[in-house]
C-alpha cells in the first residue's frame, strides 16, 4: 500500500515534510496547496507535485492559470484524494482545518503551532509512537519539544525519573522570514514559566519539566541550556550519558573545541556540508564537552535546527497514523536511509 499524503500549506515546515514524503518508498505526494501564486509554486511545478488552492472559491482557484501556474483545484478536491494530510499552515488555523479535515473523512497532523487540545494527541517518535498507532489526528510537537524529547526521553527511560529546569534561547525568525523579531535586543517571554517545557509532558508525562524562554536576533538556530535532576542511585557518568546520546537516532554529539564547532554558525555549516536541501540538520547537536553531571545534577547544552528537526518525524508520524509501522525505531531508520538515499548521501 502507498500512503497518499496531502500537504495543506507549502511553507517553511509544507515544503520540507513533502520532499521528505517524496522520498518514502510506502508513501506519495498527491498534492500541495498555496493561498495564490508565488514564487514557492515554482518549487511544486518542479517537483511534479500537484498544486492545489488552500481554498475552494473558484476565483481563487483561477488566479493560479491566471498566473501561468496549473492548478488541480481547492482544498476539498485534494483532501478526497488522500489518505492523510499534513497540515502545515500558520499556527492557530488548526480548529478551522480541523472541521474541514474531519467532514473529508481523512486522517490528519498538525504541526506544534497548535496546541495538544485540538486533537488530544501529540507526537515524538522516539517518546509516543506507539500511542498514536492508528488514531485518526495527532500533533507533531513544536522543534523545541522535539529536541528536549530527543535527549531527555532515553535519559528518562534508563534512569525512571527527571526533573528538569531549561532555558530555551529563541532565534528570532527562519531565514526567509522578514516580518519579525527583535533584530537588536533579547527578548524575554514574559510568559513563566513558557510553554516549551511543559509541552515534552504531552509526549512524555512522566518528566517533571519546566522552561523560561529569550529570543535573540539570530536566524538560524535555537540552543537549549538544561539542568536536569537524576534520581539518586542513577549509576550513569559524564562519560555514558555521551555514549547513551552518540547511541540515539537524530542526535549528534561532537567535541566543540576539538572540531572547532563553537557556535550554532558552525553547526549550520556542518550541516551544510552533510548535504540535504536547504543546509537542513535534523539531528539535534549536543556539545560534548558541554555536558558535565556533577552528583545527580546533568548540565548540558544543544542546539536545534528550528526548520528542519520536525520533518523526519512528521513521516514517522503518517506511518503511526497509518499502522503501517508499529516500531518506532524501525520507522526512524526507514524514514532516515530513505532521506539520505534521495540525496545521494
Ligand atoms: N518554521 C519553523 O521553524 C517551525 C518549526 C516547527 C514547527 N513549526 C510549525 O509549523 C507550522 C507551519 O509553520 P511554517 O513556519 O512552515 O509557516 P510558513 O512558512 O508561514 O508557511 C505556512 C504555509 O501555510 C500557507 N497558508 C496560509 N494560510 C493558510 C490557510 N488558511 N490554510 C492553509 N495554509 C495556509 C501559506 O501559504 P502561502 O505560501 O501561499 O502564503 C504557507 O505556504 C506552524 O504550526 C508552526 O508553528 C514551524
Amino acid at each position: 500500500m502507498t500512503i497518499k499524503v496531502a500537504i495543506n500549506g507549502f511553507g517553511t515546515i509544507g515544503k520540507r515534510v513533502a520532499d521528505a514524503v517524496d522520498a518514502q518508498t510506502d508513501m506519495e505526494i498527491v498534492g500541495v496547496t498555496k493561498t495564490g501564486p508565488s514564487f514557492g509554486c515554482d518549487l511544486a511545478v518542479k517537483k511534479g507535485f500537484p498544486l492545489y488552492c488552500t481554498f475552494d472559491d473558484s476565483s481563487k482557484i483561477s488566479a493560479f492559470a491566471d498566473a501561468g501556474y496549473s492548478c488541480s483545484g481547492g482544498l476539498s478536491d485534494l483532501l478526497s484524494v488522500a489518505d492523510v494530510v499534513v497540515d502545515c499552515s500558520p499556527g492557530k488555523l488548526g480548529a478551522e482545518n480541523l472541521e474541514k479535515y474531519k467532514r473529508a473523512g481523512i486522517k490528519y497532523i498538525f504541526q506544534g503551532g497548535e496546541k495538544h487540545a485540538l486533537t488530544g494527541q501529540s507526537y515524538t517518535s522516539s517518546a509516543n509512537h506507539s500511542d498514536n498507532i492508528g488514531v485518526d489526528g495527532t500533533r507533531v510537537v513544536s522543534c523545541n519539544t522535539t529536541g528536549l524529547s530527543r535527549t531527555l526521553v532515553p535519559l528518562f527511560d534508563y534512569c525512571g525519573s527527571l526533573k528538569v529546569e531549561c532555558t530555551m534561547i529563541r532565534r528570532a525568525a527562519d531565514p526567509g522570514d522578514s516580518k519579525k523579531g527583535p533584530i537588536n535586543a533579547i527578548a524575554p517571554v514574559l510568559k513563566v514559566p513558557s510553554h516549551h517545557g511543559p509541552d515534552v509532558m504531552t509526549v512524555k508525562p512522566e518528566i517533571e519539566i519546566n522552561s523560561l524562554a529569550v529570543a535573540v536576533p539570530t536566524t538560524i538556530m535555537h540552543v537549549h541550556a538544561i539542568v536536569a535532576d537524576l534520581p539518586s542511585g542513577h549509576g550513569l557518568s559524564t562519560e555514558s550519558i555521551i555514549q547513551m546520546w552518540k547511541e540515539t537516532p537524530r542526535v549528534i554529539v561532537m567535541n566543540g573545541v576539538n572540531n572547532r564547532i563553537t557556535t550554532t554558525a558552525e553547526v549550520m555549516e556542518m550541516a551544510r556540508d552533510i548535504g540535504r536541501k536547504w543546509g537542513d540538520l535534523h539531528e539535534i547537536f549536543v556539545w560534548e564537552d558541554g555536558i558535565s553531571l556533577q552528583g545527580d545534577r546533568l548540565y548540558y547544552f544543544q542546539a536545534i535546527h528550528q526548520e528542519s528537526d520536525v520533518i523526519p518525524e512528521n513521516v514517522d508520524c503518517i506511518r503511526a497514523l497509518m499502522g503501517t509501522e508499529e516500531d518506532w525505531k524501525a520507522s526512524v531508520a526507514k524514514t532516515d536511509a530513505a532521506i539520505s538515499s534521495y540525496y545521494g548521501l
